[in-house]
């Protein structure tokens, strides 16, 4: 995912121009904020127009805009995560190479301390020629990175290497761009969040006050250190900005037991935040109870203890639990530690301001199976989850 990343797009005089409109919508689709520069030539292939109704930005062409004003490139540069230049000719890849700068989209690129990847595009004879590939040696060796052309029909006809990579094989090259450094890079995890429900009859259940908002940040937060994560999701009403998560949607303990247990085997990291009801009824009515006594006595069986069994079948999962405590924080945490075999138990008092199921901030403890007790000072929901998950990051190291 590209979620929150700033690219400037630099398009350059070639025929694959014409794509760039695909490219830019992919970008954008994954949370990437894009700002395109245009050469000159490339307006032969491509309006400003379409790219700018797709990045829902300005799209620039001249270091002036139609009123005089200068279009900053050196602001430009400083505000780009990565400068992207695709399609990349010839002409342009020998001005890179010779530090030429007669266009805003040179100056932009002489300037950015951000990495550059380019995407060259060009004919079968062009590319092959050695002026070509030593240009792009040169690039190399100003840390540039080069997309690999693909190989296929060419604008002339001829068939062989030269056509810009597919927009999705150049998206595909930022997000492990952007992710190859990260410290959960290739780690997956499975947490769960949110209550459950357990029904009573047709409309009514038993459930709790969670809403899920600790579990979802530590997902999205395991996702922004490079992880794949899946999200097993009791009844919430909070929604999943990051479209990475997958997201199993499940209502009551057992099914939420079941989708654990499914996908337990094969993770290094499984976290249980979800506020798993204590009891179910022991028998659900298949008809609507109907009022008729004073006093109604509901028979209650305990449910399955998702994370004591995940502790039972652990064998190199980092296994996290969470323990919401009134009183006695610390020897009920350090019992749930011990009793569901865990590495960590996050611990949090109900009876703390600010702390708890619905807010949006959390005062949270770590205690890890080493006795190792890390208190937290009560922050946001997303603070405390990018705490749990950095621990984690030291604790799996
Ligand atoms: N948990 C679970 N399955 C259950 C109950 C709890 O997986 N049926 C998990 C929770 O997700 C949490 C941890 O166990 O990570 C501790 O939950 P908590 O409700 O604090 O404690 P319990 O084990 O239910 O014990 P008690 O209610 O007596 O404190």
């Amino acid at each position: 995912m590209l979620n929150g990343k700033k690219i400037i797009l630099g398009i350059t005089g070639g025929i694959a121009a014409y794509k760039c409109g695909h490219l830019v919508r992919l970008m954008v689709k994954q949370g990437a904020e894009v700002k395109v520069i245009l050469s000159h030539s490339a307006l032969q292939f491509i309006t400003p127009q379409t790219l700018s109704v797709l990045s829902k930005n300005e799209v620039l062409t001249d270091f002036f805009d139609k009123n005089f004003n200068w279009n900053n490139h050196v602001h430009l540069a400083e505000w780009a995560d990565v400068v992207l230049i695709a399609p990349l000719t010839a002409n342009s890849l020998a001005k890179m190479a010779s530090g030429a700068c007669d266009s805003i989209l040179l100056a932009t690129y002489l300037s950015a301390r951000t990495k550059t990847i380019v995407a060259p595009a060009m004919d079968l004879d062009m590319f092959q020629h050695p002026s070509v590939k030593k240009n792009l040696e040169t690039l190399k060796s100003y840390k540039n990175e080069i997309i690999p052309v693909e190989t296929g029909e060419l604008a002339s006809g001829l068939v062989g290497e030269g056509r810009m990579a597919e927009p999705e094989n150049i998206v595909s090259y930022l997000n492990d761009f952007f992710t190859k450094n990260l410290p959960l890079k290739g780690k997956s995890a499975l947490v769960n969040a949110g209550p459950t429900y357990e029904s009573i009859d047709p409309v009514r259940f038993i459930g709790n006050r969670s809403s899920g908002k600790m579990g979802i940040a530590i997902a999205e937060s395991l996702v922004f250190m490079g992880a794949q994560v899946t999200l097993v999701l009791g009844p919430s009403q909070v929604e999943i900005k990051n479209k990475t998560i997958k997201v199993l949607r499940v209502e009551s303990s057992e099914e939420m037991y079941d989708a654990m247990l499914a996908n337990y085997s094969e993770k290094d990291i499984v976290i249980c935040s979800a506020a798993v009801a204590d009891y179910k009824a022991a028998n659900v009515s298949e008809l609507k109870i109907k009022k008729k006594e004073d006093n109604f006595k509901l028979d209650l069986i305990k449910t399955k203890d998702i994370l004591l069994e995940l502790g039972k079948q652990k064998k190199n999962q980092c296994l996290v639990g969470f323990a919401l405590e009134t009183n006695n924080l610390e020897e009920y945490a350090k019992q749930k530690l011990k009793n569901k075999n865990l590495d960590l138990v996050v611990a949090n008092s109900a009876s703390d301001v600010g702390s708890g199921f619905s807010g949006d901030t959390n005062k949270i403890t770590i205690i890890d199976k080493h006795n190792k007790i890390t208190n937290f000072e009560l922050k946001s929901k997303q603070k405390a989850a990018s705490d749990i998950v950095n621990y984690i990051i030291d604790f799996v190291k």
